[in-house]
């Protein structure tokens, strides 16, 4: 059982796998996820769309990438989803089923892809922490859309929110701290010293994605960034730093 309370440290390089151990297993599914947490992976990150009543975990927005089905997501029906095959007989999973399997043996960064998905998260959140047993920071919701983070925002203070990010904005990381996100997530492509420097004067979190090679990994360190998004979660957490 992994203990949530150990990436609470202010000095703990955050390990976040990355659509759970994708570099092992179909990502996105609860193999990956289960996989993940047995490297012993402190969170996960996964990717929902909004379909009918439920949040779906899937990363694009069409079905051909992932799965032997065709078309745009959110224009199915959850019945037509739920056959699908998205990898190794795994199907397209519920974000509640993932909150079930997981079973606060990790925390879980959910990255709210599509539109419309602020309010079914934030209903889904509360449930968890009301009725079973999840608390605020075993959880955070990011998205690169920030108008749906800003809605988490006003839905629900409490809810850790992480503001995506590809490239170097303007004013840095003025945006997220606007937000009153708890961390930004940044680009591995862009992310520079000025920028980590900037978010932590703000207060935030810096997480990064997607770290797969040692030598970004070292360098993502040197910069003093607060954790990283992996699919090898054994290449982060096989390191002493
Ligand atoms: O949340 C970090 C990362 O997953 C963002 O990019 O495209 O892999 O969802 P993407
Ligand atoms: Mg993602």
């Amino acid at each position: 059982m992994i203990n949530i309370s150990d990436n609470r440290s202010s000095h703990e390089f955050l390990c976040f796998a990355h659509r759970g151990a994708s570099g092992h297993e179909p990502e996105n599914t609860l193999l990956a996820i289960e996989k993940a947490i047995s490297l012993g992976a402190p969170w996960i990150e996964i990717d929902v769309f909004s379909v009918e009543d439920e949040l779906v975990v899937i990363h694009d927005e069409r079905l051909e990438y992932t799965t032997n089905g065709s078309g745009y997501v959110t224009e199915k029906t959850l019945a037509y989803l739920r056959t699908l095959d998205a990898g190794k007989g795994q199907r397209i999973p519920l974000l509640r089923e993932v909150f079930d399997l997981v079973q606060h043996r990790a925390g879980i960064n959910v990255e709210l892809k599509g539109a419309g998905t602020n309010i079914p998260a934030v209903k889904l959140i509360k449930d968890y922490i009301r009725h079973h047993g999840w608390h605020y920071d075993q959880v955070i919701l990011s998205s690169f859309n920030h108008q749906e983070l800003a809605r988490v925002k006003h839905l629900d203070p409490d809810i850790r929110i992480g503001a995506l990010v590809l490239g170097i904005p303007r004013h840095y990381a003025k945006f997220a701290e606007e937000l009153q996100a708890f961390s930004v997530h940044a680009g591995l492509a862009f992310v520079n010293q000025v920028f980590v420097d900037d978010a932590h004067r703000r207060g935030l979190k810096v997480f990064v994605f997607t770290v797969n090679f040692p030598d970004d990994l070292n360098r993502m360190r040197a910069m003093g960034v607060d954790g990283v998004f992996t699919n090898f979660p054994e290449l982060v957490l096989s390191r002493k730093f």
